[in-house]
């Protein structure tokens, strides 16, 4: 197995078939997502028996509270958008499962149909964006931790008229009762390395100041994270595979493919507690 590190975010993971994974494989893996937190494979053509077999190297799988399944295996979530739906999953940034309070470890979405061109997904690298901050603000965001909720995305407040659009695809607002305190940065149960652990989508408060003050240090935050330098664009071919790890990275799902089909199915692996 080989491992390139891709420009902004991530590595390519070259040598390896994932339905026929060893466990030299699943230690090079870890600490590959340790040390780039997003993994990308290229012609896989691994079913949804191995793809589960694959994420159970890692833990236990987290049944999805929000997406459909996809039929026959209630362990694969959908992320799917049809040709008449004008809204994607993920489009903005954020952190899969912030909002709990043991986060998953992050998820393994393997492309099934894709767009003939769009659909992109775009990583950013939270170590770097952490190692890049300046020394005052390490000092600052040493001490501080955040609240993360699911309640404003996935609970019923979040469903409107004009969400329609979503029907099927996304769902179950009475479970969207999570909210999770977490360190600002925390460290990497892999590797120890330290990386920012707030999110657009998800991270509701700076616990330790007014809401004003913690939304303009959240927003500082944000633009710093969202620098190009930080980030890799990955372009979904038919056979990708994509293993992030959410204590390492953002993500977001470009959507710019309206009147065509993607259909990609996750697997999302159950992390553990996270400490700065
Ligand atoms: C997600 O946020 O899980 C969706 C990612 C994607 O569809 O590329």
């Amino acid at each position: 197995m080989e491992i390139t590190a891709a420009p902004g975010a991530g590595a390519y993971v070259h040598g390896i078939d994932l339905n026929n994974v060893v466990p030299e494989d699943v230690q090079a893996i870890k600490d590959a997502l340790g040390q780039y937190g997003v993994l990308f494979f290229r012609d896989q053509n691994v079913s949804p028996e191995n793809h589960i077999a694959f994420a159970e190297c890692f833990g236990a799988i987290n049944i999805n509270r929000f997406f459909s399944p996809v039929a026959e295996y209630p362990k694969i979530a959908q992320v799917l958008k049809e040709p008449q739906q004008k809204k994607n999953i993920g489009q903005t940034w954020h952190t899969d499962h912030s909002y709990d309070q043991i986060p998953a470890l992050g998820s393994i979405l393997v492309a099934r149909e894709l767009p003939k061109t769009g659909g992109d997904t775009i990583f950013v690298n939270q170590f770097a964006a952490y190692e890049a901050l300046d020394n005052e603000m390490k000092q600052l965001l040493s001490s501080l931790t955040a609240t993360h909720s699911s309640r404003h995305v996935f609970g019923r407040q979040a469903y409107k008229e004009e969400d329609n659009d979503l029907t099927g695809r996304l769902g179950n607002t009475d479970a969207a009762t999570q909210d999770a305190i977490h360190p600002i940065v925390i460290r990497h149960p892999f590797s120890g390395r330290k990386a920012i652990y707030v999110n657009p989508d998800f991270t509701i408060k700076v616990n330790e100041m007014t809401q004003a003050e913690g939304d303009e240090l959240l927003q500082k935050i944000y633009s710093h994270c969202e620098s190009e330098v930080f980030q890799h664009r990955f372009q979904w071919q038919p056979g990708s595979v994509a293993f992030w790890d959410n204590r390492a990275t953002w993500h977001k799902a470009l959507n710019d493919y309206d009147g065509h089909r993607r259909l990609m199915h996750r697997i999302t692996v159950e992390g553990v507690a996270l400490s700065g």
